[in-house]
């Protein structure tokens, strides 16, 4: 870790912090007298700036994994640090101001509000995370996905394709550090899942923030930084396809 002064007289600075450290994270779910091991000793460390591809089969634990990231969910054992905020230690307060200011979540059915239209969402989604945007600024974030001409439309007269377009425009209009995407391609063609993931290379390039994206997709993968594989809770391959 570099430390770097700042002739201000302002306190170091650490550059090249890592944007999540995960240590021996375990995390078990009991119901009634069934317990299951979603992860089962978990130790990464992502720098600033990644795109890592989770991969791995159904059940091998990685919404598990993105939840624990994102502060809705605490571990069983081990550490998560998020953009220097202890997790596992933080209490609803903290970790509800990390999920508004700093991580950005993308789900597979989309966060959009159904009775809203694209503008509104965008701009609710950023004054929910405190950095209230104009209709305006919603509309840019929309065209930077390739749906301008649409703002006026709700999210049920959209394809599904252009839903999750939407999804990324509204979470990128809260200008996170931190992107989590589960799934985000899985119900979508193979032609749309394609032009999504272009998009989300091309918004992580010019952005540079930490991408994480949990996906079945063997075409996700080339494009990230590196590849981890889970299975049964643990992390059995990591890769860097360049
Ligand atoms: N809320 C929960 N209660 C009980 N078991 C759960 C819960 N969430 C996930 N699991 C179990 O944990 C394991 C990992 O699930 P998950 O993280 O959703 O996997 P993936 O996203 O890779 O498909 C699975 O066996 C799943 O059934
Ligand atoms: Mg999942």
């Amino acid at each position: 870790m570099v430390v770097t002064a700042d002739p201000a007289g302002m306190p170091p600075v650490r550059a090249a912090a890592p944007a999540i450290i995960l240590s021996d994270v375990m995390r078990v779910f009991r119901e009634a007298d069934i317990e299951t091991i979603a992860l089962r000793g978990i130790d990464l460390e992502i720098p600033a700036g990644e795109f890592v591809a989770i991969m791995g089969r159904s059940g091998s634990g990685k919404s598990t994994l993105l939840q624990l990231l994102a502060g809705s969910d605490r571990p069983t054992a081990g550490r998560v640090v998020v953009d220097g905020l202890d997790l596992s230690r933080a209490d609803e307060r903290e970790r509800a101001a990390l999920r508004g200011r700093h991580v950005g979540i993308v789900f597979q059915s989309g966060n959009l509000v159904p009775f809203l239209d694209l503008e509104e969402n965008v701009r609710l989604a950023a004054e929910l995370a405190g950095r209230p945007i104009d209709r305006a600024a919603a509309r840019v974030s929309l065209a930077g996905v390739g749906l301008d001409g649409r703002e006026h439309r709700r999210p049920t007269q959209l394809s599904g394709g252009e839903q999750q377009r939407a999804a990324l425009a509204a979470v990128l209009a809260t200008t996170p550090r931190i992107i989590l995407a589960d799934e985000v391609t899985g119900e979508l063609d193979s032609s749309t899942a394609r032009q999504l993931l272009d998009l989300i290379g091309r918004v992580h390039r010019d952005a540079r923030m930490t991408l994480l994206l949990a996906t079945h997709d063997p075409n996700v993968a080339e494009r990230a930084d590196r590849v981890l594989e889970l299975r049964d809770g643990r992390i059995v391959s990591e890769r860097r396809p360049r």
